[in-house]
C-alpha cells in the first residue's frame, strides 16, 4: 500500500519505517529540511534503540523515503498519516496549529479519490471532525477523503518493540470502507484491533494516558506515606500487582512521571474537562502530586542535612526515563533547577541527553565525561534516571568516591541490603532511610 506520513518526531519516524517494514510503501515528510536530509542520510534524528537500523534497511530496500514537498508525499497516498506534534497551549490546552495546516495541505495535494487521513497526533476530542473540514476546504472537484483516528500508544525507548508487541491497535472510524482498508494495512502487525467511533478513539488516548499517570501519582503517594509509617513501597506494590484486576505494570514508585505524553496529556484532559463545564478533580491531584514528587529529593536533602547552600552535587540522569535522550519534562531538569535556587554547586551526567541540557541550562552547571566524574568528591548524589549503567554500579564504589556519601535516589536502583552495607546515608522512595553516615545535622 501506498502511505504517506506527515510529521517525522518520534510517532512519524517510528510508525513510518515500521510500516515500510511490514511491506508498505511509505514517504514521511517533514518541513524541517535538515531533518530530511539526515534521514536520508540513514542517520536518525532521535536516540531510540533499533530505529536506525531498521531505517537504513528499509531505505536501502527503497521502501521508505522523505521529503519535505506535500505534492509528493500526497499524490500517489492511499493512506496519509498525520503525526504532527501538538504542543501545549499556556493553559494546558492542545495547539492545533501544526495539524490545522498539516491538513490544509494535504487537501490541497491529494488526488486519489478515497484517500484515507489517518491521525496518530494526540488531539482534543472532535478534532478529526475538524480535521475533516480542513482538509475538505481545499479538495480538488470529485476528490474525496475518508477520516479515521488511530491513536498511539508506544512508549518512548522501546517504541519499535511496542509497535510490533502493542496489546491493542485502535481504529476509530465512521466509514466502513476505511475500517477494511486500515485493518488490512496494520494486520501484518498482528496486534488485535479494536474498532470505534472517532470520538471513542480520541478518548481512549487520553484516558488510558491519563489512567497510567493516575496509577503513577497513586503508588508515589503511597510511597510517601510508606516512608512515615516504616513500610516499604516495592513490597507493597508487589502485594498489590499480585490481584490481576490491579496488575503490576506502572507501580515503579519514584520521582513522578515526565516526558512529552503524561505532562501534556493530563493538563489538556483537565482543560477539555473545564470547557464543559466538568471539573476533573482526580486528574488535577494526579498532576498536583507529581509536580510535588518531582521536587522531593531536593527537600529530603534539606530535611536531612545542616545547610545544602554551597554544598555540591552530582546528577546521575537527565533524560525523562532511560534509553532516550528526551528531557522534555525530566524531573531531572526540575531537581537541577531547585539545587541551583538553593545555592548549590551542580554536576551532571546522562549517557545520551547531555547536549540537550546543555542547550537548556548553559554553564549554569557542570557537565562530566562519565558517571563516575559526576560522583568524585561530591556532598551529595541524586540519581534522577534509572539507566542499567547506573544500577551496576556498586554502592561501595560510589561511597568511596564521594567527599560526604550522601545519596538521594530517585529510582530506589539499589537495594537496602545493599545500602546498609556501605558508609553512605541512602535515601530513596517509599523505602525506610539507610543512615550509616553520621548526618550534618547529628552532628551539631
Ligand atoms: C507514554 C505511554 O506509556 C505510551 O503508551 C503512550 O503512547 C505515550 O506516553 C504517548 O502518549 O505517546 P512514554 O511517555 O514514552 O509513553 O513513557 P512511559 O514509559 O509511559 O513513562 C512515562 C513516565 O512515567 C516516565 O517518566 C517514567 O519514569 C514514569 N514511570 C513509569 C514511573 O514513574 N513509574 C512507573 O511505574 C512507570
Amino acid at each position: 500500500m501506498n502511505i504517506s506520513v506527515i510529521g517525522v518526531g518520534y510517532v512519524g519516524l517510528v510508525t513510518g519505517t515500521c510500516l515500510a517494514e511490514i511491506g508498505h510503501h511509505v514517504t514521511c515528510l517533514d518541513i524541517d529540511q535538515g531533518k530530511i536530509k539526515q534521514l536520508n542520510q540513514g542517520l536518525s534524528p532521535i536516540y531510540e534503540p533499533g530505529l536506525e537500523e531498521l531505517l537504513q534497511h528499509n531505505l536501502s530496500k527503497q521502501t521508505l523515503s522523505f521529503t519535505s514537498s506535500y505534492q509528493a508525499a500526497c499524490k500517489e497516498a492511499e493512506v496519509i498519516i498525520i503525526a504532527v506534534g501538538t504542543p501545549s497551549n499556556t493553559d494546558g490546552s492542545a495547539d492545533l496549529s501544526a495539524i490545522k495546516n498539516a491538513a490544509e495541505k494535504i487537501g490541497a495535494y491529494v488526488r486519489h479519490t478515497d484517500t484515507i487521513v489517518v491521525t496518530k497526533s494526540t488531539v482534543p476530542v472532535g478534532t478529526n471532525k475538524k480535521i475533516k473540514a480542513w482538509v475538505s476546504g481545499n479538495l480538488k472537484q470529485n476528490v474525496q477523503v475518508m477520516i479515521a483516528s488511530n491513536p498511539e500508544f508506544l512508549r518512548e525507548g522501546s517504541a519499535i518493540h511496542d509497535t510490533f508487541n502493542g496489546d491493542r491497535i485502535v481504529l476509530g472510524t465512521d466509514d466502513s470502507k476505511a475500517a477494511s482498508k486500515l485493518q488490512e494495512m496494520l494486520k501484518p502487525f498482528r496486534v488485535p484491533i479494536l474498532h470505534t467511533s472517532i470520538e471513542s478513539a480520541e478518548m481512549i488516548k487520553y484516558s488510558s494516558n491519563a489512567f497510567l499517570a493516575t496509577k503513577i501519582s497513586f503508588i508515589n503517594e503511597i510511597a510517601n506515606l510508606c516512608e512515615k509509617l516504616g513500610a516499604n513501597v516495592e513490597d507493597v506494590a508487589k502485594g498489590m500487582g499480585m490481584d490481576q484486576r490491579i496488575g503490576h505494570q506502572f507501580l515503579n514508585a519514584g520521582i513522578g512521571y515526565g516526558g512529552s505524553c503524561f505532562p501534556k496529556d493530563t493538563n489538556a484532559l483537565v482543560q477539555m474537562a473545564g470547557n464543559l463545564h466538568h471539573k476533573f478533580d482526580l486528574l488535577e491531584s494526579v498532576i498536583h502530586v507529581n509536580a510535588k514528587q518531582q521536587v522531593k529529593l531536593v527537600e529530603f536533602a534539606k530535611k536531612h542535612m545542616k545547610e545544602i547552600k554551597g554544598k555540591t552535587a552530582g546528577i546521575l540522569g537527565l533524560s525523562f526515563k532511560p534509553n532516550t535522550d528526551d528531557i522534555r519534562e525530566a524531573a531531572s531538569i526540575e531537581i537541577i533547577n531547585a539545587l541551583l535556587k538553593a545555592g548549590v554547586r551542580v554536576t551532571v551526567y546522562d549517557p545520551v541527553s547531555q547536549d540537550k541540557v546543555k542547550l537548556l541550562l548553559g554553564d549554569s552547571v557542570s557537565y562530566a565525561e562519565d558517571c563516575f566524574a559526576a560522583i568524585e568528591d561530591q556532598e551529595m548524589l541524586f540519581i534522577a534516571t534509572e539507566w542499567e549503567e547506573f544500577k551496576v554500579l556498586r554502592l561501595s564504589t560510589i561511597a568511596k568516591l564521594m567527599k560526604t556519601p550522601n545519596v538521594f535516589d530517585g529510582r530506589n536502583c539499589f537495594s537496602l541490603h545493599e545500602a546498609k552495607k556501605t558508609t553512605m546515608n541512602y535515601y530513596s522512595i517509599g523505602r525506610p532511610a539507610v543512615m550509616n553516615h553520621c548526618t550534618e545535622k547529628e552532628r551539631v
